[in-house]
């Protein structure tokens, strides 16, 4: 859904059914949080109301975003051990040459794509190198991230049939990662190293430890909402400041300003505007009787410009201060990435003003956006530079 509907669809109430889609949509911020915080009633799992495809399902074990407690809580539990705040604040330096490196291709351009540049790659040779896999290998993950993501096959309103025939195109790509990330690790378990890889072999609760098989699933997790989310915030935050004339003049004239800038961003324009739930038990939402194994559609963009917890909801603001954005989700589910996707983003755009003295969209009509029923972000974003 559009951004120019989520203000009209939060006025029409915290808790609606919409006729077109035959969903439940929540959203306003206060329900949307209740929802998220509330995973007994409303649970994660919706593979009783989603198509399953047989090889897919290798990936399920260890994506954790489609678990309910006890399960989530286990492997989240494990997998922070090896990604922790150390090791992402870490990666810094990396993300820093990544973006150097990526950004000397285009160095004698003066208008090129910022996403085939900088915001496409950028995010999957950090999330590769992170799990320590050789260089010239990342072409891999770059091909298996566009295709796992699946959003090209999708309508803007898709139906199941719709996602059954997306499933079924993606199978190939899953064997292919699947057989290569099981074959990396068991290398990492002969030659362990420092990398996420090694650790997530190493991790350790009471006794327990990840499978082969949940390990790539995690994996595939990383892919797909790690991936094309971080593209779509770099690609959101270039447009609106464009947009936004004198936003860029007063980041570069005042950097520490970036990391509040980029909370507006996530704000203003949530790569996910939408996370699904299935209704567990019986409940009454939104005084609405919701009876077992209805799907909610939760709306963290409409919540995000909720006028009962954001002044001037509307207004684009990069100083807004609280920014309480639901964009990374709310719960036992937020965002295990967001550290990482934000540092991505404070350091490319601390970088593109380093290099460049201007860097405009020439034209809005250049530009194409992903399918919006899946990710609010750019596909393709021609700029134009001048450099110091
Ligand atoms: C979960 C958004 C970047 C890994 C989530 C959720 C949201 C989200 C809304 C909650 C899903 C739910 O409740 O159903 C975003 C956005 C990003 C971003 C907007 C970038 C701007 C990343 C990155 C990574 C990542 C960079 C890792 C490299 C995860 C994982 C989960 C998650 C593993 C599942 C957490 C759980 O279920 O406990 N993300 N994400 N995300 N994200 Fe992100």
């Amino acid at each position: 859904m559009l951004p120019h509907r989520w203000r009209e669809l939060r006025d029409a109430g915290p808790v609606r059914y919409d006729e077109a889609q035959g969903v439940w949509q929540v959203l306003d911020h206060e329900t949307v949080a209740t929802v998220l915080a509330d995973p007994a009633t409303y649970s994660s799992d919706l593979s009783a109301l989603t198509p399953t495809q047989a090889d897919f399902e290798t990936f399920r074990q260890g994506n954790f975003v489609g678990m309910d407690p006890p399960e989530h809580r286990k492997l989240r539990t494990l997998v922070s051990q090896a990604f922790t705040p150390r090791v992402v604040q870490g990666l810094a330096p990396r993300i820093e040459a990544v973006c150097v490196r990526l950004l000397d291709a285009v160095a004698d351009r003066d208008r090129f794509d910022l996403v085939d540049a900088l915001a496409y790659p950028l995010p999957i040779i950090v999330i590769a190198e992170l799990l320590g896999i050789p260089a010239e290998e990342h072409r891999l993950f770059q091909e298996w991230a566009s295709v796992l993501f699946g959003g090209d096959q999708l309508g803007e309103a898709p139906d199941m049939a719709d996602l059954e025939r997306a499933l079924e195109a993606i199978a190939p790509t899953v064997r292919e990662m699947n057989g290569y990330m099981l074959d990396h690790i068991r290398h990492r378990r002969a030659h362990p190293g420092t990398d996420l890889t090694s650790r997530l072999i190493a991790a350790e609760v009471d006794g327990v430890r990840l499978t082969d098989q949940e390990m790539v699933g995690f994996v595939a997790l990383l892919l797909v909402a790690g991936h094309i989310t971080t593209t779509a915030l770099l690609g959101n935050a270039v447009v609106t400041f464009d947009r936004h004339p004198g936003t860029d003049a007063a980041l570069r004239a005042d950097p520490a300003g970036i990391p509040a800038a980029v909370e507006e961003v996530l704000r203003w324009l949530p790569p996910f505007p939408e996370l699904g739930r299935r209704v567990a038990r019986p409940v009454v939402l939104g005084r609405h009787e919701l009876p077992a194994d209805t799907l909610l559609m939760v709306h963290l963009g409409a919540a995000n410009r909720d006028p009962s917890h954001f002044d001037a909801p509307d207004v684009f603001d990069v100083g807004r201060h609280p920014n309480p954005h639901l964009t990374f989700g709310h719960g036992i589910h937020f965002c295990f990435g967001a550290p990482l996707a934000r540092l991505e983003a404070r350091i490319a755009l601390q970088l593109l003003h380093k290099r460049f003295r201007t860097l405009t969209v020439p034209s809005y009509e250049d530009i194409a956006f992903q399918n919006p029923a899946v990710i609010i972000g750019v596909r393709r974003l021609p700029v134009e530079v001048s450099r110091p």
